[in-house]
């Protein structure tokens, strides 16, 4: 087992990796609280795989659980659902003693850690991460929320869990697809930080999750450390995203996270060579990489449609953005951006 500590600055908790640890979990949860009582939150289909597990693993160290079911799917990330989470809660007597644990992929998670966050002012609160996303992003960091009807994640709170515990077994029932979107954070964190993850990730993933997941919680956490509240280390973690977000929007959403993401990185790294920032060959090196994941490189939208689709967001973004700019694998830097230059980067990127 692998144990990354975040030590953010409103909580320090552990992120415990390691296969089989689902079964633990009664145990580890009773260092939380002295409570015994938990509530369960999880979708329909992790729900049917490994619900019964984590119950009996609680049930085993004494505690009580309640559990409540969303459908999976982002667009149960809602107001509708929150509110009816935050009503079960109640309904089920849950004190601020008591403890809230999200079983489940980052939409599970973003919802149940806000309404964690807001039951009560706060109630302890675990992460059980059972996608690739969950386990390397949205599990660890604080970030919690909901989508509303003007766009996602609108509304939330930074609210770091009490534990994160992260079973990679929990991943071999994961689509292959699904897995792959993950595969796009974890190629984010190699290019952001870490050469050497880059170049382990040349080699199968599977046999080596454990080591690669905790070196992308390592990551994450050392720069929540710096910035919890993403004033502006943390937005290096934006890589490939701010594209990533216009091709996904361009799209209806029908582009997955992971594409859109993987899309952006080499869209970014394509413009930064041709505009002299980033060394020349670490375009063709990303983009080699995310094929070897199976996801795309290139968009059939233009440069044009993208633009306007960011543009459509600058009143929420304001008269800048900041852009996450590869240098080399391993190094990315944060550059501050008019709008309109926004438009520079995409066309260097996109001209052939
Ligand atoms: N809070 C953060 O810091 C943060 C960071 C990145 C992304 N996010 C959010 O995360 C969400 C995306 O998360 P996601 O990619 O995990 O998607 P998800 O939670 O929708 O899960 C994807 C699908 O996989 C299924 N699934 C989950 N675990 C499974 C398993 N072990 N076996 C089989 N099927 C399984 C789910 O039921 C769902 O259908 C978005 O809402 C995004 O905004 C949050």
């Amino acid at each position: 087992m692998k144990t990354v500590t975040v030590k953010a600055n409103s909580k320090t908790y552990p992120v415990l990796i390691g296969n089989g640890i689902m079964d633990e979990c009664g145990n580890l949860t009773k260092n939380i609280t002295a409570t015994r009582y938990a509530a369960i939150i999880t979708d329909d289909i992790v729900d049917g795989l490994y619900s019964a597990r984590l119950i009996s693993s609680l049930n085993k160290a004494g505690f009580k659980t309640v559990k409540y079911v969303i459908q999976n799917g982002e667009h149960s990330k809602n107001t509708e659902n929150y509110v009816k989470i935050l009503e079960f809660l109640a309904e089920s007597g849950l004190t601020r003693s008591d403890i809230v644990i999200a079983l489940g992929g980052g939409v599970v998670g973003d919802i149940a850690g806000f309404a964690a966050a807001s039951y009560l002012r706060g109630v302890h609160f675990i992460q059980v991460p059972t996608t690739l996303l969950a386990c390397v992003d949205s599990s660890v960091g604080g970030k919690t929320g909901i989508n509303l009807k003007k766009g996602k994640n609108l509304a939330g709170a930074f609210y770091q869990p009490d534990l994160v515990v992260c079973d990679p077994l929990l991943l071999s029932t994961l689509p292959e697809n699904i897995f792959s979107d993950g595969c796009a954070e974890v190629i984010k964190y190699a290019v952001i930080r870490d050469k050497s993850l880059f170049e382990l990730l040349k080699l199968p993933i599977k046999p080596h999750i454990e080591e690669i997941i905790a070196r992308c919680v390592k990551i994450k956490s050392s720069i929540v450390e710096a910035d919890e509240y993403d004033t502006w280390e943390r937005q290096i973690l934006n890589f490939g995203h701010t594209f990533g977000h216009a091709i996904e929007k361009c799209s209806g959403y029908a582009v997955s996270h992971g594409s859109a993401v993987a899309i952006g990185m080499a869209i970014m790294a394509l413009a930064a060579a041709d505009k002299g920032i980033c060394e020349k060959d670490c375009p063709a090196e990303i983009i080699n990489m995310v094929k070897s994941y199976g996801l795309p490189y290139k968009t059939d939208y233009s440069a044009d449609a993208l633009f306007d689709v960011l543009l459509a967001d600058k009143k929420r973004l304001g008269e800048t953005i900041t852009l996450v700019v590869p240098q080399r694998i391993g190094e990315c830097i944060l550059k501050k951006v008019p709008v309109s230059e926004v438009k520079d980067f995409l066309y260097s990127a996109m001209k052939g």
